[in-house]
């Protein structure tokens, strides 16, 4: 018999949870992806300066994304584990090497305001449940993403 979870969070609040986190993973999973394939494939007089910004910005989604499906584990729920199970659940379409520069950057920081966006429904899901860490992780996601967007957006000369 598999011992009970008792963390003071009911069945169907870890699962409601759980799902919106999965989302976050899958949408964070793509994002990562897409920001390292275009730090290899970026191309253009500003190589460098391009190259370093996406790897500082997908060291940290890599990371972020064992935190969260981690998060998704502890809550009794499995976390998804194929590409295909990923790309069932982003709404992050992939990434095109032949892509110039500056679109490439374009897309990524539309990219994060998505993510931003998946965050933000899976806060407020943790917060409706009571479930303070799934809350605060989704409040550093919120500040990375919502940082990345602004490095992004600035590099592409906006505000
Ligand atoms: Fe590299």
């Amino acid at each position: 018999m598999p011992a009970a979870i008792d963390t003071g969070l009911s069945q169907a609040e870890r699962t409601d949870v759980a799902g919106e986190l999965t989302k976050v993973l899958a949408d964070s999973y793509a994002v990562y992806l897409k920001t390292h394939g275009y730090h290899w494939n970026v191309r253009g007089p500003e190589f460098f300066s391009f190259h370093n910004l996406l790897e500082q910005q997908y060291r940290d989604v890599w990371n972020a994304v064992d935190t969260i499906a981690e998060r998704i584990r502890a809550l009794g729920v499995l976390a998804p584990q194929s590409y295909s199970a990923f790309g069932n659940l982003t709404s992050i379409k992939d990434g095109d090497p032949e892509k110039d520069a500056i679109p490439m950057l374009t897309e990524l920081m539309h990219d994060h305001e998505t993510l931003i966006a998946t965050a933000r429904t899976a806060f407020e899901a943790a917060s409706t449940a009571g479930d303070e860490a799934s809350a605060d992780l989704m409040t550093q996601r919120l500040a990375a993403h919502e940082k990345f967007a602004w490095m992004l957006r600035s590099t592409l000369g906006g505000r």
